[in-house]
Formats: C-alpha cells, structure tokens, sequence
C-alpha cells in the first residue's frame, strides 16, 4: 500500500511540474525555407551571449541523436513520398525527444531557448501545406507539447519566389542537393506562407512577423528589439512571481 502511495505521489509531482510554467524563456524562429534564418539566428545568440545570458540554440526536426536520425529520413530525397500523416507524426516524434531532451531540461534550469523551428512549422508546413488541417496538428500538440509553449515566435516573411530562388543559390554555393521541402513546388510554399500568417493573425501576442526582403542588418536589428521586448516582460513577470 506504502508504495502504492509512493507512486501516487511521484505522479502527482511530475504532473505539477510539467504544468508548471517555465522559468527560462522559449524564443522560436520560423518562416518558409530561404529567409535567411540561420545567419539572423547566429546574430541573435550573438547578441544574447554579450548581454550575459545562457542561451541553448537548437533546431527541429533535430535537436537531438534520435531527433537527426528522424531528420535525415525526413529531408532526404531518396525517402520519396511519405504520406502526410506519417510526416506530421515523425515531426512529432522528433519534437518529443527533443522536448524531453533538451528543451525542457534547459528551460527547467532557466536558459533561454532559441529553436530554429518548433511547432508552427508544423501547422504551416503539414497543416497548411500538405493540407492536413489544424485539428490533427492539434492533436498531437496537445499531446506532445501540452504546455511547453513558445514565449515569443518570430517569423520572417519573404514572398516564396523571392524565397525559392534564395534557397536555390545557397544549394549551388554550398554544393548541396534539395530537401525534400525545397524540392516542393512554389504553390506548396505559398500555402505554407499562408498558414504562417494566419497563426500571427491567430496569436498576436506571442508571433510577430517580421519582413525579410530588408537589408540583413535591419532584419536583425527587428528582431532583437522584439526579444529585448520580450525578455523585459519576462523579468517583470519573474519578479512578481517571486
Ligand atoms: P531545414 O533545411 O532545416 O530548413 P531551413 O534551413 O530552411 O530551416 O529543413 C527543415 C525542413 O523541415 C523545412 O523545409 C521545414 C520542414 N519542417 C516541417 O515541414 N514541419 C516541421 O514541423 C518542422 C520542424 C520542419
């Protein structure tokens, strides 16, 4: 009976502690393939390390070992069709090894979090694009991420033509061959773009759009305003809860 009780309260404790709003921050970046993310993310974590922070920087689909064996089957040409619904829950997968992994063990430990692509994509990408539809993205974020949220999403937003032929010259100046998205017809993009606008118009608090057909240096500077913005809040907040 002792260790029924026992484990009662095991589950009672962690249930409370995943429910339990993070201390650390979660900031994720998103926004169709060819926007300049990564060199805006590396400005980013620049800025966050000088101003004194721990800062973890990860990306989905990834993040972790298991995480970028799921990538690799989920990027590579040679995998060839995947049905929609074996794509969205492979995403998922990977985002719940990453979520056990990484992303909350730093959030826990009051890092702030910065993910190249986290949940959204998934709604623009699988819900929009494939056309899956919001409810089954839903359906398993509601199971896989329940209440780990981002804090503040950003997105950049670049008409996917602009975006393509982008994406495009990055392949021939790194010599590398297409994913499996960039090979993706330009309508595909377009209803990915859609999708990541209507989850701003969705959540205005939490994502903000920020255009991407401005000078890098621009670009930046809109983004870490909308983080120094955000990180202030979250201080404000720490302090009444503390
Ligand atoms: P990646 O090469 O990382 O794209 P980028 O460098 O442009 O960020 O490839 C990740 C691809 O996976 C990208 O095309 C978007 C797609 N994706 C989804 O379709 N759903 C998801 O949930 C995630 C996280 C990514």
């Amino acid at each position: 009976m002792q260790g029924f009780f026992a484990r009662l309260n095991m589950t009672a404790l962690t249930t409370i502690k995943l429910n339990m709003k993070h201390p650390g921050l979660f900031i994720t970046l998103e926004g169709i393939d060819g926007t300049g993310k990564s060199t805006q993310i590396r400005g980013l974590i620049r800025h966050l390390r000088e101003c004194g922070y721990r800062v973890r920087v990860t990306r989905e689909p990834g993040g972790t070992p298991v995480g970028e064996r799921i990538r690799s089957i989920l990027l590579a040409t040679s995998t060839g069709k995947l049905a929609p619904l074996a794509e969205l829950a492979l995403m998922y997968a990977a985002r719940a090894q990453h979520l056990a992994e990484v992303v909350r063990p730093a959030l826990a430990r009051g890092e702030i979090v910065v993910s190249d692509r986290y949940n959204d994509a998934s709604m623009a990408y699988q819900g929009y694009g494939r056309r899956l539809g919001k409810a089954a993205v839903r359906a398993f974020d509601r199971i896989v991420c329940g209440r780990t949220q981002p804090d503040l999403t950003i997105i950049l937003d670049l008409d996917p033509e602009h975006a393509l032929a982008r994406a495009q010259r990055r392949e021939t100046s790194r010599n590398s061959r297409r994913g499996r998205f960039e090979a993706q017809g330009l309508e595909f993009h377009q209803r990915v773009r859609a999708g990541y606008l209507a989850i701003a118009r969705s959540a205005p608090g939490r994502v903000k759009v920020v255009r991407a057909d401005q000078p890098v240096g621009e670009v930046q500077t809109a983004i870490r305003k909308l983080v120094d913005e955000c990180l202030a809040r979250h201080k404000k907040s720490v302090r009444k809860r503390g």
